[in-house]
């Protein structure tokens, strides 16, 4: 396969490519999703098996996500194309690219949603609405606003148009800069807020109900939700993370920056559920309230600590950013396929793909207020339903099939190739990839479907 440059751009280093694929799995999934849905699911060992996938399943498939794309050097589509005619695979391993692409639409249309509520709390917070602010306070403030279609589609729309002309503007113009100073901002605000819960007196409490493995508590169906979790988070099996290793240059290490980005965006996320759960304790809240779990949670903190309508929006200033750089790879593979195929500029495909995410959308923004009664799937709404298909089963299984074609349909020259790891370090990546992530993904879909 060639390894010249890819026709959409390059990143310019190593470093840069660290940074916008840390930028695109630390979003709403470590911030706003972990904590909610650790919550929902007994804590402790929930996150022990999210840990778990992290590091058994979400670095070897990283590392195959990345080399296959930098093998490729197109979009997942067309990447997938090249390597299986290389290959003399079976056509059908095509399949991954297409999913990853509707994964990456399905995921965009309610991640949109949930960026809004981000937006619209950094203007609450400017002006002065979480000030003293107490529990049922912070509950009424936020159950008001994802009750008000009006509102929610306003700040949906205002995400998604950034969102486009971002994308639009093409890969490495302004985006590269804006990560790099926002990113380690954001992870100092949260060592802030870290700090703040640690002065509480439900400390100990919060951090026990994450840290304390009582597996006893763990269903299945909660295992399926872990997994899915550690997919979501370093938002991988879709194909985001193959288009960013497009972009990726030839002569830097796979396996090092597929491990320094789980860990940042580990960290992130554990952070952000020391940060929330001693306030869940200490304020009395439902600590498996759902979706709302950060937007109730942190304004209390934001609301007591001093200098907390400065922090407080700057906090939610981040948040956004950090969705924004995951919304750009959600669209970035099926955008970069519309720009090979069709030959249309980068603006008009990110304003299709946007547009169409922005309307599937519209169901996840009715989800808190006129559809809230609308069940799509047995009791879940249009928003859990579309979150629960896209991240519990879509990407697991684009993991899975990735990590099967990457350890047995590529040829081998490529992946040697591509990762030049010792003999050793090959073989443990092969077993890895060939048998283990398979196997865990088969046996948690088997475990609970059937
Ligand atoms: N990883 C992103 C987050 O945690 C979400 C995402 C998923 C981005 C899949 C791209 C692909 O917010």
């Amino acid at each position: 396969m060639s390894s010249n440059d890819s026709v959409h751009g390059m990143w310019s280093s190593r470093f840069m490519f660290i940074l916008a694929a840390a930028g695109s799995a630390v979003g709403l999934g470590n911030i706003w999703r972990f904590p909610y849905v650790a919550g929902e699911n007994g804590g402790g060992a929930f996150v022990l098996v999210y840990l778990v996938c992290i590091f058994l399943i979400g670095i070897p498939i990283l590392t195959s996500e990345i080399f296959l794309g930098r093998a490729g050097r197109k979009s997942p589509i067309n990447t997938m194309q090249g390597l299986v005619e290389h290959s003399g695979a079976n056509k059908a391993w095509n399949v991954i690219g297409w999913m990853g692409a509707l994964a990456g639409f399905m995921i965009l249309s309610f991640y949109a949603v949930i960026a809004g509520w981000a937006m619209s709390y950094m203007f609450s917070s400017a002006s002065g609405v979480f000030v003293d602010i107490d529990g049922a306070g912070a509950s009424s403030v936020f159950n008001d606003f994802v009750g008000d279609p009006a509102q929610v589609l306003t700040w949906h729309g205002i995400f998604m148009l950034i969102t486009i002309y971002i994308v639009g503007r093409g890969v490495a113009n302004g985006l590269e800069q804006a990560v790099k100073y926002l990113m380690p901002a954001l992870f100092l605000l949260l060592l802030l807020l870290v700090g703040y819960s640690a002065n509480t007196s439900h400390f100990s409490e919060g951090v026990s109900f994450l840290f304390s493995f009582n597996v006893e508590k763990l269903t299945w169906n909660g295992v399926l939700i872990a997994m899915g979790q550690a997919f979501f988070t370093l938002s991988l099996g879709m194909g985001a993370i193959m288009s960013y290793g497009a972009y990726m240059p030839k002569d830097s290490s796979i396996v090092g920056s597929a491990t320094i980005i789980a860990l940042i965006d580990t960290s992130v996320a554990l952070l952000a559920g020391i940060a929330i759960f001693p306030l869940v304790f200490a304020n009395g809240l439902e600590i498996s309230s759902g979706p709302g779990l950060m937007f109730v949670t942190l304004p209390l903190a934001f609301g007591q600590m001093s200098g907390g309508v400065i922090f407080g929006t700057m906090f939610f200033l981040l948040v956004t950013f950090a969705a924004i750089t995951s919304a750009i790879s959600l669209i970035e593979p099926a955008l970069a396929w519309l720009v090979e195929h069709l030959h249309v500029s980068r603006l008009r495909g990110a304003i299709l793909v946007g547009g169409v995410a922005w309307f599937v959308g519209l169901g996840s923004a009715f989800s808190t207020n006129i559809w809230s009664d609308v069940m799509v799937l047995p009791g879940m709404d249009f928003f859990t339903s579309m979150d629960y298909v896209s991240n519990n089963i879509m990407l697991p299984l684009g993991g899975m099939l990735i990590a099967l074609f990457s350890g047995w349909a590529v040829d081998k020259s490529v992946s040697q190739d591509q990762l030049q790891l010792s003999p050793g370090q090959f073989a443990i990546w092969e077993i890895l990839v060939r048998f283990i992530a398979p196997l865990a993904v088969g046996t948690v879909f088997v475990m609970t479907f059937i």
